[in-house]
């Protein structure tokens, strides 16, 4: 038997958070959660905290880790999306205040001193928010770049645009300058954007599917994304709304899920019209750095059975 990858979850919880966090709890034997780091995103840092908080109380995980990060971009002012994921940015179950203390210290210094005591090469970054905290870890220790296993992360699109402006998608929109320095650093990135997430609706057989596990955890999920998925059901006029952030926990499980191919991907940091764009060579029509494994294709049907299966274990 391997031993679980290690990895750390950056996240801005959300509904969609949540369920890459539940992805990730249901998934002991291959997943070791060395610690979950809050940035500022969908809603303001001191709501992230607390949001990653309940998700661990409600899967009955006091033992995890959940460190404070960064409470605004790196050089932008902070824009949220209360319109989509509520005032609380965890709307829908109602669920108990938080018990558990946040742990002293820095997200940022969190992960910087984990990424030097753990051997190099066997700690997994997997960001679902704005890339914030990564950006600035690797700005305050450029050592630990090189000791990354892998980044896995939601965000950015290119056929299929942006959500949160024509042209950008919110994770890189809020911290473009963010997502700049780490799509520039050289660390393994796989990069899951809106092209893949727009394929994984929350269809009510599926969302059926999960409500019948009957958990208390599965059950505060489906009220989750029964609240999440209205807005992108009102906008896109589809069955569900698309979940983004399992995506990455999904890749580590089953990488077969999703097919994509190596290219340069660079963000866009100066124009009004198009910041936060990441614009994705996938025809490969210059010679710039492939510098992510970027997804275009993914197993709907598979991910929607992995994520019951696992939802079921917790
Ligand atoms: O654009 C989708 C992304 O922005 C997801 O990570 C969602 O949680 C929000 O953070
Ligand atoms: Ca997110």
């Amino acid at each position: 038997m391997t031993e679980p990858r290690k990895i750390i979850i950056d996240t801005d919880p959300g509904q969609d958070d949540a369920a890459a966090i539940l992805l990730a709890f249901g998934s002991r034997e291959e997943l070791d959660v060395l610690g979950i780091t809050t940035v500022a995103g969908n809603v303001p840092l001191s709501l992230t905290s607390r949001n990653a908080r309940i998700v661990c109380e409600l899967c009955d995980r006091r033992d995890v880790k959940v460190f404070a990060g960064a409470d605004a971009p790196i050089k932008r002012k902070l824009v949220t999306a209360e319109h989509v994921h509520g005032k609380t940015g965890l709307d829908g179950p109602e669920l108990p205040e938080p018990t558990m203390a946040l742990q002293p210290g820095h997200a940022v210094d969190f992960i910087i001193e984990t990424l030097r005591g753990e051997p190099e090469g066997t700690v997994t970054l997997c960001t679902l928010g704005p890339l914030t905290n990564i950006a600035l870890a690797f700005q305050k220790a450029p050592d630990i770049v090189g000791r990354v296993r892998e980044l896995v992360m939601m965000g950015g699109g290119f056929f299929e645009g942006g959500n949160i402006t024509p042209a950008a998608e919110f994770n890189i929109y809020v911290d473009p300058e963010a997502a700049d320095v780490v799509f520039r650093s050289g660390v393994p990135i796989v990069m899951m954007p809106l092209d893949v997430t727009h394929q994984l609706l929350t269809r009510k057989d599926r969302v059926a599917r999960i409500a019948a596990i009957g958990t208390a955890p599965a059950t505060a999920m489906v009220e989750m994304l029964e609240f999440f998925e209205r807005f992108d059901i009102e906008k896109y006029g589809s069955d569900g709304g698309p979940l983004h952030d399992p995506t990455v926990v999904a890749y580590l499980l089953k990488p077969d899920l999703f097919q994509g191919r190596e290219c340069n991907v660079e963000i866009e940091i100066t124009s009004d019209l198009t910041v936060g764009m990441t614009v994705v060579d996938w025809w490969h029509v210059t010679d710039r750095k492939r510098n992510a494994k970027v997804m275009r294709h993914v197993d709907a049907d598979g991910f929607f059975a992995l994520l019951t299966e696992r939802f079921a274990r917790i």
